[in-house]
């Protein structure tokens, strides 16, 4: 992980003549990440930034008139970043010529809307497929070698391949080159300013159809030795790998040399057909949760992350070269359905993997998981082991996810794919990315402590306990509505809740998300997202037994000062005695003790 440092004399010349052929970069501020306890910090003008982003479709940015359109929505939904893609095609549709049109308008426009911009580099892959690259790369297939997959009899995964091959040594240079311009330009253009904050490096990496790249050069590195460096690493961090992964080489004696099926086991034959499923259906709930965390043919996978990584290595050093913001990978995911290599991407930054990218990719700074899946929670632990920080470009836009990754996870940021039309982005997210920009400045200051946390409750789930603080929190799921449980002590029988807040009885209810922050002794602040929860506190430190709510405070931080919108007591909160948190709301709340 690289952290940028000033050299001061630079700085100071280009502030004081600060033009564009200056080349202005305040290497002492531009965006970069930085540890906080267990946390990694995405610094944005020296402060922790939370991206509250979401990541337009693909070819949104190639049309700067379709962006016009784009921003008002962005800005209404309380974005402040949003991911966007450059086409290598678009940017250097003749070899050497770079286009700058679409970059300079969206930081223009960004900046217009007071909005954060994390670019995509499509280049050599893009899903695995090679389709953003340029005219001249595609039809030169001596000088860009594409890899080559077995006979194409592979259940729904036959039809011709047409990626780009990792051992494509000049395709490797010509992106990486472009990359480097691109990344000249931004640092030029953007190095004082900041609106570009992080770069993805290519979209989702991988062989399809097959395990690996079956190619003549493939096979021959194939059939040679694991690289030194590769084993060099393995060595060195024995006893930290991802345990999935260490299995894998444990299972062949930890051997230090060889070629690649001795010290990972078998491949898959080519002949081989890929199975779509793990096991025959019907899958039983635990393989369902268990197939897309394993490795299958685990030398052809490993393999194919070490090349993926070493290409995407160079492309990276190049960028950074000349502009050093954060760069990151992105990974698309084994799927309970999809568990074998080849029926997604293989060798992409998966977390069985991630070991085999940190030694062949030190430049990238993040593995990122784009996450569709419905285990969110499971995929989030799989991608912070080992200090990789959370990123997560790519998801669905449910609230209570966001929640639960800033607050729990320590995520950068939070991305729903294709707001800009697939998935428009709702009230509930809207609302919740508010509340998280108020709660932003206390989280991010105690992030990576034990000060803050989140937690989720789907219905019917048991109430959880979680310590923060002096006392321990047990929250209960109580839906969508305000209610409080018919057992409060003095509740009004029929009493409305506040307009706004009654389920829809056609609606299945929600799942609910709290980011619970500890401010002091006996203080807390919590944000609610997606269903409503009760909460109730129980002394963790000797003394009187009881604990009473305080001051109950629902309100909103006005520039950065917290405003009370209604202050609590009587039927809403159950004459002092239950606290409920409502979706879309933040409470504070002070406790104190009696006997
Ligand atoms: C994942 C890819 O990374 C995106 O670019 C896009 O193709 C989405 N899938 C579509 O759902």
């Amino acid at each position: 992980m690289q952290v940028n440092r000033m050299n001061a004399l630079g700085a100071m010349v280009c502030a004081a003549t600060l033009t564009l052929a200056c080349a202005a970069q305040d290497t002492a501020s531009v965006p970069h990440l930085r540890k906080q306890g267990t946390a990694t910090q995405l610094i944005v003008d020296g402060k922790p930034y939370l991206a509250m982003g979401g990541e337009l479709s693909n070819n949104a940015a190639t049309s700067l008139e379709n962006m016009d359109t784009i921003w008002p929505k962005l800005v209404a939904a309380n974005l402040n970043t949003a991911l966007i893609g450059v086409s290598w095609a678009q940017f250097e549709p003749e070899e050497g010529k770079y286009n700058f049109v679409q970059v300079d308008g969206v930081i223009a426009k960004a900046r217009e809307n007071n909005m954060h911009v994390v670019l995509i580099w499509f280049a050599s892959w893009k899903n695995g497929t090679s389709s953003f690259a340029p005219y001249w790369v595609k039809k030169d297939y001596q000088r860009f070698p594409r890899i080559q997959i077995n006979d194409g009899k592979t259940v729904s995964l036959s039809g011709p391949v047409e990626l780009l091959s990792t051992l494509g040594t000049a395709t490797r240079d010509a992106d990486a080159k472009a990359f480097g311009a691109l990344m000249k330009h931004v640092g030029e253009v953007d190095g004082m300013r900041h609106t570009v904050l992080m770069v993805q490096v290519e979209n989702e990496v991988g062989v399809l159809r097959d395990t690996r790249d079956r190619s003549p050069a493939a096979n021959k590195a194939f059939a040679g030795p694991v690289p030194a460096e590769l084993m060099q690493y393995l060595e060195a961090h024995k006893d930290a790998l991802v345990p999935e992964f260490r299995e894998v080489w444990a299972a062949n004696g930890f051997k230090k040399s060889g070629t690649w099926e001795e010290v990972f086991g078998p491949g898959k034959p080519a002949n081989v057909e890929i199975p779509i499923q793990t096991t025959s259906p019907p899958m039983s709930a635990l393989e369902h949760q268990n197939s897309w965390q394993q490795l299958h043919w685990a030398s052809d996978e490993i393999f194919m992350a070490w090349n993926y990584a070493r290409y995407v290595e160079k492309v990276v050093e190049a960028g950074k070269a000349a502009y050093n913001i954060p760069m990151f990978v992105n990974g698309w995911l084994q799927q309970p359905n999809h568990a074998w290599p080849g029926t997604y991407p293989s060798g992409g930054p998966l977390p069985q993997v991630h070991d085999v990218w940190r030694a062949g990719a030190p430049s990238v700074d993040i593995l990122a998981p784009d996450l569709y899946l419905e285990y969110f929670d499971d995929v989030c632990e799989r991608f912070t082991r080992n200090g990789n920080p959370l990123f997560i470009p790519e998801t669905s836009t449910n609230p209570a996810n966001a929640v639960v990754a800033v607050g729990k996870y320590n995520t950068i940021g939070f991305s729903p794919f294709g707001i800009d039309g697939n998935r428009p982005i709702g009230a509930d997210l809207a609302a919740t990315y508010s509340l998280l920009e108020q709660l932003s400045p206390m989280i991010l200051a105690r992030q990576g402590t034990d000060a803050v946390t989140a937690v989720r409750l789907e219905p019917g789930d048991a109430p959880k306990n979680v310590k923060l603080g002096n006392y321990t929190l047990t929250l209960t799921y109580t839906g969508r509505t305000m209610r409080l449980p018919p057992q409060a002590r003095g509740q009004v029988a029929g009493s409305p809740p506040p307009p706004g807040t009654q389920a829809n009885a056609n609606e299945a209810p929600p799942e609910a998300a709290a980011v619970l922050i500890s401010t002091g002794p006996d203080e807390y602040y919590f944000g609610g997202a997606g269903g409503a929860m009760r909460i109730d506190f129980t002394a963790n430190l000797p003394g009187p037994g009881n604990v009473g709510l305080g001051d109950v405070q629902e309100g909103k931080f006005v520039d950065g000062k917290w405003v009370v919108t209604r202050q609590i007591a009587g039927d809403d909160d159950a004459q002092g005695e239950i606290l409920v948190l409502r979706p879309g709301t933040i409470v504070r709340v002070t406790l104190y003790r009696y006997p």
